[in-house]
Order: structure tokens, then C-alpha cells, then sequence
């Protein structure tokens, strides 16, 4: 029997009689974390002064190696930000574009991180080229030429999700980077969802920049972000706030930008060892087999196709919702049923606007088990009246 389940439940502060289906928008720290992340705050507060000057800056490089041995990344191309949002801001604000400028997204992109393009855009009169990604995916070739017809000379910068958010369809990178590179486009990846599902390797994936997050997938406390940067990329990149460190070079920089609680990203390491010590490969057999035995469930059982087929996925999948589910296809109706869910049904799921119809999100976590989507497959069947 594995031990991963229902029984892991206890680990985490998730309320009880909640389907709780939805790990990908927020994550989710398990009570060792928050402990964790408690007992610096308590350090904090017994001598702020002291622990400020004195302490924080080598805790907080030691935090930083921490993760990056995880990332098989060098410690000193890694900085902890609030969250992905913040990462790419940090890229988007930092570097300079001109009018004809081109900025590539995809239909897929994240709804905050196509909003940071359109301030850029809005300021710098560069322009955001999104081609339409189809839904369900059928193959990775599809994406990519995409990607290569929407690519041009004017392009700057690439922006491509390692994990889309709608679908939950892993991207091919190595070829997007390379594709990027070919036409000397710079390459910032959106890696939000990636890191905890996916093995990483930051460097090897070609990319100037990663924003990730260790709140999601890396079981960290809330406000736990970080930004990759290739050596020769890190020249030009500021915080969003500028800070005492000024011109020190970019850990310096993104190490203080200000009076903050940093217990999250001092904590971060513990989220690590929570998931080491359950079994990197294990957990990730786990959620991945269990995402997709759920979601290959409720489809068959709506007649609803999925988002893309089960090897380009993590740990979340998307089904497209049975018609008497099917509203207007705008995030606002998107919302009002997945807020239903919650409040009426106590289901913790995303739903999603995607290809003209609501789809819904699902997540599997290691305290996720089969019986926890069969709610919400009933549901879909019931027809109202
Ligand atoms: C692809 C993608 N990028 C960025 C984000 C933003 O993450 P955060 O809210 O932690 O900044 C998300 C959140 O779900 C996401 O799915």
C-alpha cells in the first residue's frame, strides 16, 4: 500500500469536509513548514535588530543554496521574490523595449503575466504577439509551431509557460528555448507550477531567466517566489523595489529591498525536506498517476474530452465541463461556478474559460486520494430540474 492518501491529511491545516482538488492556484504547507517558518519569525521578533543585521543575510544565502542544490542551479544566479508574478514583473520592468518591440505569449499565458505585458507594452509602445494555442493539445509539434509561425525578427523576448495554467500541459522547452535563440529572442520561462512536479535542471534548460514558485508544488509557506538568471542575463535586472544594495550585483540587490517578514524564504528548505523525505519519485508517481487515473474517470464518465493527453501532464489535468455546466465562457462565469462549488458542494476546484467552453482544473496531491474527485464527478452528471 503507499503512503501517500487521505492519511497524509493530517500533515496540513486543510479543513475537513472539503474536496480539496485544487493545490495548483495556491499550494498548500504542510504544519512542519509552518513550524518552520514560525520559529524564524519567533527569532526574528526576539531580537529584530540583531537578527536583521547580524543573521539574516547568511540564513538567508544559506536558504538560497538550498534551494538552488535542488534546482541544480549556482546559488548565486538564484534570489528568492514574493512570487512568480513578481519574477516576471522583475524581468518585464527591468528589461528596455521600444516601439515595433515584440513580446511573445501564447492563448495559454497567465492572465497576470499577459497584464505585466500590456503595462510594458502600454509604456514602452512594444507590442505582445499571442498565437492561438488549440485545446485539447495533440502534440508537442502543434505548440512549437505555434510558437515558430508567431516568431519574427522583431520578437525580444519569449515568454513560455513550463506548466500552462488552463490545461496543465507541460511545454516543450529545450525546442521553444532553441527556437526562441534561432531567431535572437531572449527567453523568460514561467515556471510557477514546475518546480516539485517536474525534475529540474535550470541551467540546461538554455533559458535567460526562470520565475518560480516554491509556495505551489515545493510544499513552501505563501510568499515564496523565485528568479533564475543566467549569468550574462543578470546585468540589467533590478528589484521591483530598489533597495540599499543598489548596484551591488543581483543577489545583493534582490536580498533586501526593503523591512519584510523573510520567515517563508527562510523556510523554504523545510518544504524541500518534507518532500525529499516522502520520496521526490515516489511523490511524483503518485500525483501524477493519480491526476490522471481522476481526470480519465470523470471524462469518460461526462463524455468530455481532456485538455491535452496524460504524458504532457504534472499533476493537473483540465476536462472540459458537461454542457449543463456550461455558462458563457468568460472568467466571470468561470468564477460565480467555481465559487458555487466551494460554498454549496464544499469542492475546492479551478475553473477555467478556455476554447469557448468552461473546463474544470484538476490537482492531485500527495494527500489526495481517488475518492476525492468522485463528488465532483457526480455532480457533472446531475442535470438540473
Ligand atoms: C503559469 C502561471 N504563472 C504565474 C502564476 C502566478 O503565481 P503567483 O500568484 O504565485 O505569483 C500562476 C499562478 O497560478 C501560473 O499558473
Amino acid at each position: 500500500m503507499s503512503g501517500f492518501g487521505r492519511r497524509l491529511r493530517r500533515e496540513f491545516l486543510l479543513e475537513p469536509g472539503v474536496d480539496f482538488i485544487n493545490h495548483g492556484s495556491f499550494g498548500a504547507p504542510p504544519l512542519s513548514v509552518l513550524a518552520a517558518a514560525e520559529r524564524w519569525r519567533s527569532q526574528m521578533e526576539a531580537n529584530p535588530d540583531g537578527f536583521l543585521r547580524d543573521v539574516l543575510p547568511e540564513a538567508l544565502r544559506s536558504a538560497v543554496a538550498e534551494l538552488a542544490r535542488f534546482l541544480q542551479a549556482d546559488p548565486a544566479d538564484l534570489v528568492f521574490v514574493e512570487n512568480a508574478t513578481a519574477a516576471a514583473n522583475v524581468v518585464l520592468r527591468s528589461l528596455e523595449f521600444k516601439p515595433g518591440d515584440e513580446i511573445l505569449l501564447n492563448s495559454q499565458s497567465y492572465g497576470a503575466v499577459r497584464q505585466a505585458v500590456r503595462f510594458v507594452c502600454d509604456r514602452t509602445g512594444a507590442k505582445s504577439v499571442e498565437p492561438h494555442v488549440r485545446v485539447p493539445v495533440r502534440d508537442a509539434a502543434e505548440l512549437l509551431a505555434e510558437l515558430a509561425g508567431a516568431l519574427s525578427r522583431r520578437t525580444r523576448l519569449l515568454i513560455v509557460d513550463h506548466i500552462s495554467s488552463p490545461s496543465g500541459v507541460i511545454w516543450p522547452l529545450a525546442e521553444a528555448v532553441a527556437l526562441a535563440r534561432s531567431h535572437g529572442a531572449r527567453v523568460l520561462v514561467d515556471g510557477a507550477h514546475a518546480p516539485g512536479q517536474l525534475e529540474l535542471d535550470l541551467p540546461a534548460l538554455g533559458a535567460d531567466w526562470y520565475a518560480g514558485n516554491c509556495h505551489k508544488w515545493l510544499f513552501a509557506a505563501r510568499g515564496c517566489g523565485f528568479l533564475w538568471s543566467a549569468r550574462d542575463a543578470q546585468a540589467h535586472l533590478h528589484p521591483l523595489a530598489i533597495s540599499h544594495a543598489y548596484g551591488r550585483g543581483f543577489a545583493a540587490e534582490f536580498d533586501w529591498t526593503g523591512t519584510r517578514d523573510f520567515s517563508a524564504w527562510l523556510a523554504a528548505g523545510a518544504g524541500i525536506r518534507f518532500l525529499t523525505e516522502l520520496g521526490v519519485q515516489a511523490a511524483r508517481r503518485y500525483c501524477h498517476g493519480l491526476a490522471v487515473a481522476a481526470a480519465e474517470r470523470i471524462a469518460r464518465a461526462w463524455g468530455e474530452p481532456l485538455g491535452g493527453p496524460p504524458a504532457f501532464h504534472g499533476f493537473m489535468m483540465a476536462i472540459r465541463l458537461p454542457p449543463h455546466w456550461q455558462g458563457a465562457p468568460t472568467r466571470e462565469s468561470a468564477a460565480q461556478l467555481q465559487s458555487w462549488l466551494m460554498r454549496e458542494q464544499r469542492i475546492a476546484v479551478a475553473i477555467m474559460p478556455m476554447e469557448g467552453a468552461l473546463w474544470a482544473r484538476l490537482s492531485a496531491q500527495i494527500y489526495n486520494e481517488p475518492s476525492d474527485y468522485e463528488r465532483l464527478l457526480e455532480l457533472g452528471l446531475r442535470r438540473p430540474g
